[in-house]
């Protein structure tokens, strides 16, 4: 499948937040204490439930975009449990999102977090860490690709369609990610 359009636009415009992100999460080495692993999922959870709560009635009529299995704070509120269970944090509220095309910008950054969580569970195994409560980073196991493939056909639709702006789709990544980057690392 060539790279569509809006997803050549939005790895422009949050590649650079994706990296950030990714080093000062410094996912892989927080794990390794429990105690960091539990306040690093009660992050996720923050996370996921603030935005599903803003995302979810944009995304309802949109059955191509399967909502009902794409979000995952039910899942990230079990794998807390298994770690003890909730823990304070002090998590902004999730901004307004006000058009699909912004709700479709922050799936993307949660859809896409699905794709770095396959390649965290093979480094936890390199570094004979186990998975505890760390099952949410890897929702989809096999089905990864194909699940990631689908949200992009979709996304795609919407987008050529006009049923979702194009400038407001990037506008949701960026935010998304400037989000997701407070809420995980307090920055
Ligand atoms: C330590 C943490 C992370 C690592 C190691 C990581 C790693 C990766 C990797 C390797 C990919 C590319 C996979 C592929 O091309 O097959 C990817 C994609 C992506 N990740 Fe992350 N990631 C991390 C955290 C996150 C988080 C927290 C988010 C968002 C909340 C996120 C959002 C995305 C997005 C949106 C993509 C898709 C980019 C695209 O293909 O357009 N990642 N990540």
């Amino acid at each position: 499948m060539a790279t569509p359009e809006i997803i050549a636009r939005l790895r422009a415009a949050t590649g650079a937040a994706h990296a950030r992100l990714e080093a000062a999460l410094d996912l892989v080495e927080r794990v390794a204490d429990a105690g960091e692993r539990r306040r690093l999922v009660a992050g996720f959870l923050a996370l996921h439930e603030g935005a599903e709560a803003r995302l979810a009635p944009w995304l309802a009529p949109h059955a191509g975009l399967e909502p009902g299995t794409r979000l995952r704070a039910s899942l990230i509120r079990a794998d807390l449990a298994l770690l003890g269970g909730a823990v304070e944090t002090d998590a902004p509220q999730a901004p307004e999102v006000g058009s699909l095309g912004r709700a479709l910008g922050w799936l993307y950054v949660l859809e896409g977090s699905t794709l770095g969580g396959r390649t965290i569970h093979r480094a936890l195994e390199t570094r004979g860490l186990d998975a505890r409560g760390l099952g949410f980073l890897n929702p989809y196991g096999e089905a990864a690709g194909a699940r990631w493939r689908a949200f992009v056909a979709e996304l795609d639709r919407l987008h050529r369609t006009g049923e979702a702006d194009r400038d407001e789709i990037v506008a949701g990544g960026v935010d998304g990610f400037e989000h997701a980057s407070k809420v995980l690392c307090g920055a």
